[in-house]
C-alpha cells in the first residue's frame, strides 16, 4: 500500500515535467496533414523570436502553436504537399545560461520531442525554401508581420498569400482535445470570478477583485490572463476595455468584471456584472434583465447552419432586437443604441481567435455571446458574456456554472 502511494506520489510529481501539453503531438501532425492535403505550394511560418534582453515572457505565435505545439523561440516551419520541416536554432551557451537547456536539430531526441520526421538547423531554411518553390506556385505566410518583410527579400518574384486566411478555417473547428482545454480555461476562470466577487465590498478597490481573481488563476496552474482583466465599477463599467482597475467602489454601483485565464495556450472570456454590496438597485436590475434576456434569446438560436452576423434574421440581430424592444433610456428612447459592440467572436488559442467574424455556424465552433448596455448618463454599464460551443443540434454554454440570474448572483454574494 505504501509502495503504491509512493509511486502515485512520484508519478504526480513527475507528471508535469513530462507533460508536453494535454494535446498529443500526433494531433498537431494531423493538423499539418490537413493543411498539406490540398496545398499547391508552401506554407511558411516564423515562430516567435526571443526577446533580446531575455526578460520578456515568451509566447509562441498562435498559428505556429496550432500547427506544432512547439513553445521554444526562434523556430521556423515549412510545409508543402509532400513534406514538413521544423527548423530550430543551434544551442547557444550564453542564452541557455539564462533560459535553461533548449532543443536543437542536432540533439538525438529532436524528432521525438517535436513530432517531426524532419528537423533541421535554422540556417538550412533558405535553401529548403527555394527547393519548396518547385512544389507549386502558392506561398502562404503571415502578412503584415516581420515574416512578410523577410520573405519578400528572399522571394522577390512571388506574391505572398494570406497564411492566416489559410490556417484560420482549420482553427475555427475545435477538436475534442481543444474543447477539453477550453473547458479547463473556462472552469478556472469561473472559480477566479467567484473569488473576485468576494472582494466587491463598498470601499474596496477594483484591483482587490483583480488580486483575488489572479490568485485563483495562478493557483490552478494557468499561465496568464487571456487579456488584461477589465474590472470597471460605476462609470468605468461603461468603458468597454477599461483596464486601469484603480477606482474605489461604492455601495449601489455595479461592476463589470470581464476577466479570464489562459491555460496551456487556450483562452476563456467571461463577463459578469455584479452589484457592490450585494443587491442590484431597481434600475440596475431592469437593465441587467434586458441584457440577460437578449443573451438568452441569442444562445437559444445557436445551432449549426444559423448565421451569427449578417443582414437579417441573424443571431446578432436577435440580441439587438431584444434590447431595442425592452426598456427605455431617461429620454424615453429605445436602448439599442447603447449596445455599442459586436455580439461575439471565436475563442481558442487567442481570445479573439482566428477564422474571422463568426458567420454560418458549424458544430465544433466555440464563440462568445456578449451583449451589453452602457449608459454613461446613468453611470451604468452591464455586460454578460459566456463561451458557447456549437453542438450537433444546438449550443452548450461552457461557462454556465457561473451564476448570471440576478437572484442567483445576489445569493452567491451573501
Ligand atoms: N474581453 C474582450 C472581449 O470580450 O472581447
Ligand atoms: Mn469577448
Ligand atoms: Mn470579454
Amino acid at each position: 500500500m505504501r509502495i503504491v502511494r509512493a509511486i502515485l506520489l512520484l508519478g504526480g510529481l513527475l507528471w508535469p515535467a513530462f507533460l508536453h501539453s494535454a494535446i498529443p503531438l500526433s494531433e498537431y501532425h494531423q493538423r499539418r496533414e490537413k493543411l498539406r492535403k490540398d496545398l499547391n505550394g508552401s506554407v511558411v511560418l516564423f515562430g516567435q523570436r526571443e526577446d533580446r534582453e531575455l526578460i520578456g515572457r515568451f509566447r509562441q505565435e498562435s498559428n505556429f502553436y496550432y500547427l506544432t505545439g512547439w513553445t521554444e523561440p526562434g523556430a521556423r516551419l515549412l510545409i508543402t504537399h509532400d513534406d514538413e520541416i521544423l527548423f530550430l536554432p543551434h544551442h547557444d551557451e550564453r542564452v541557455e545560461r539564462y533560459t535553461g537547456r533548449r532543443t536543437s536539430a542536432e540533439d538525438s531526441d529532436s524528432k521525438e520531442k517535436t513530432g517531426f520526421q524532419n528537423v533541421l538547423p535554422v540556417e538550412k531554411f533558405e535553401s529548403q525554401l527555394l527547393k519548396a518553390l518547385d512544389s507549386g506556385p502558392e506561398v502562404y505566410a503571415l502578412l503584415h508581420s516581420r515574416d512578410e518583410d523577410a520573405l519578400k527579400s528572399l522571394l522577390a518574384f512571388r506574391e505572398l498569400r494570406d497564411g492566416e486566411g489559410k490556417i484560420g478555417p482549420l482553427r475555427r473547428i475545435k477538436s475534442k482535445a481543444e474543447i477539453a482545454e477550453l473547458q479547463r480555461a473556462a472552469d478556472v476562470s469561473m472559480a477566479a470570478h467567484r473569488a473576485a466577487w468576494n472582494r466587491l465590498t463598498p470601499g474596496a478597490h477594483e484591483y482587490d477583485a483583480q488580486a483575488a481573481f489572479t490568485e485563483v488563476m495562478l493557483d490552478r496552474g494557468c499561465e496568464d490572463y487571456a487579456y488584461p482583466p477589465i474590472i470597471g465599477s460605476g462609470p468605468n463599467g461603461t468603458v468597454l476595455h477599461y483596464e486601469a482597475n484603480r477606482r474605489r467602489m461604492d455601495r449601489g454601483e455595479v461592476v463589470v468584471i470581464d476577466a479570464a485565464a489562459e491555460c496551456d495556450y487556450y483562452a476563456s472570456d467571461i463577463t459578469r456584472t455584479i452589484p457592490v454590496g450585494g443587491k442590484y438597485s431597481a434600475r440596475e436590475r431592469e437593465i441587467y434583465e434586458i441584457v440577460l434576456g437578449a443573451q438568452k434569446a441569442a444562445i437559444a438560436a445557436i445551432k449549426p447552419g444559423a448565421m451569427y452576423y449578417g443582414e437579417t434574421g441573424t443571431i446578432s440581430q436577435i440580441a439587438k432586437d431584444y434590447i431595442n424592444s425592452h426598456g427605455k433610456d431617461q429620454h424615453g428612447e429605445p436602448l439599442g443604441k447603447y449596445f455599442t459592440h459586436g455580439l461575439g467572436h471565436f475563442v481558442g488559442i487567442d481570445v479573439h481567435d482566428a477564422g474571422g467574424v463568426p458567420l454560418k455556424l458549424e458544430e465544433g465552433m466555440v464563440l462568445t455571446v456578449e451583449p451589453g448596455i452602457y449608459i454613461p448618463e446613468e453611470n451604468i454599464g452591464v455586460r454578460i458574456e459566456d463561451v458557447v460551443l456549437v453542438t450537433h443540434d444546438g449550443a452548450r454554454v461552457m461557462t454556465a456554472a457561473l451564476p448570471k440570474e440576478p437572484t442567483e448572483v445576489e445569493k452567491a454574494l451573501q
